[in-house]
């Protein structure tokens, strides 16, 4: 495999690194089965397990297809596993809920509310005196840098404003996990090395429980505690890595040999996968 190759041999992550905290998230052998039109089955999720232990930065990587979005979105409950069971904070999955908040990919602000109206949508619903949702509020416009735009309309902001609106209502409802879905990936490379590092502050404030896709490798290295590499064909775990790398991380920390050897060992994980497809 040459230059690609993953040279150290990979060992299970001790968990009891992390036996003091309960894992915020359990996918306990977890299958997807799609049925096409013709009645022939596609699985797109193979028996995935893993934990994902409290205040973590998870980081799930993997090639287009590999059946990360199902991931997020069973552990959502806006779908149901075919086989296996997700718990999160010790409670079986078993439909949508507020105590887990989503980030997507496509813009999914309501276009007819203000900035503050969408960060205080689940708030209000909830039905919490309006002097503590106007706190949470303010909070997390201060947080995500928007509280001079309170007032604006979505179709008034950037791509990277939206996504920091989304993440700014997400956390407002103090959800127990934050399930993001490449949700940087519309964005161009500016404004998302802007939000990656605004993520990573966010986080370090809040020390929320977060599972983040993406497909780009620098991205899960840059963010993540941990790297979950996936593989498809069926949609799987190949690889759990942790990422020896300190915090606070700043862009810089692309240069570091660490830094460059986890990217190594993950793109040799995936080229091993596309070796295997074809
Ligand atoms: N509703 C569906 N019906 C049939 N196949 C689906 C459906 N949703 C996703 N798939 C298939 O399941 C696999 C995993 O999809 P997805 O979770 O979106 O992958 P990823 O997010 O990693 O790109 C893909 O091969 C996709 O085509
Ligand atoms: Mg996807």
């Amino acid at each position: 495999m040459g230059a690609l190759a993953v040279t150290k041999p990979y060992t299970m992550p001790a968990l009891s690194e992390y036996a003091d905290v309960p894992a915020r998230l359990r996918v306990d052998k977890v299958s997807l089965r799609y049925q096409s039109p013709k009645g022939e089955t596609f699985t797109a999720l193979d028996q995935v397990s893993f934990e994902v232990p409290d205040q973590q930065f998870a980081v799930i990587v993997g090639p287009s297809g590999c059946g990360k979005s199902s991931l997020l979105y069973l552990t959502a409950g806006l779908a149901e596993p075919s086989e296996g069971e997700i718990y999160v904070g010790g409670q079986k999955v078993e439909g949508p809920g507020a105590d887990r908040g989503m980030v997507f990919q496509s813009y999914t602000l309501f276009p007819w509310l203000t900035v503050r109206q969408n960060v205080e949508f689940g708030l209000k619903r909830r039905g919490l005196p309006s002097n503590e949702i106007n706190t949470i509020v303010e909070h997390y416009l201060g947080e995500v840098g928007l509280k001079n735009f309170a007032g604006h309309f979505p179709k008034q902001l950037s791509g990277g404003m939206m996504q920091r609106v989304a993440i700014a209502r997400a956390l407002a409802n103090d959800p127990q996990i934050l399930l993001m879905d490449e949700p940087f990936g519309a964005l161009d490379s500016q404004t998302r090395l802007q939000m990656q590092q605004l993520l990573l502050r966010v986080w370090g404030h809040s020390k929320k429980t977060v599972v983040f896709v993406t497909h780009d490798i620098d991205e899960a290295v840059l963010l993540g505690d941990r790297v979950y590499v996936m593989g498809a064909r069926p949609g799987r775990i190949k690889q759990i890595l942790d990422v020896p790398i300190a915090r606070p991380r700043t862009l810089d920390v692309v240069m570091e040999p660490e830094f460059i050897d986890m990217k190594r060992q993950i793109l040799g994980l995936l080229h091993d996968d596309l070796a295997e497809v074809h």
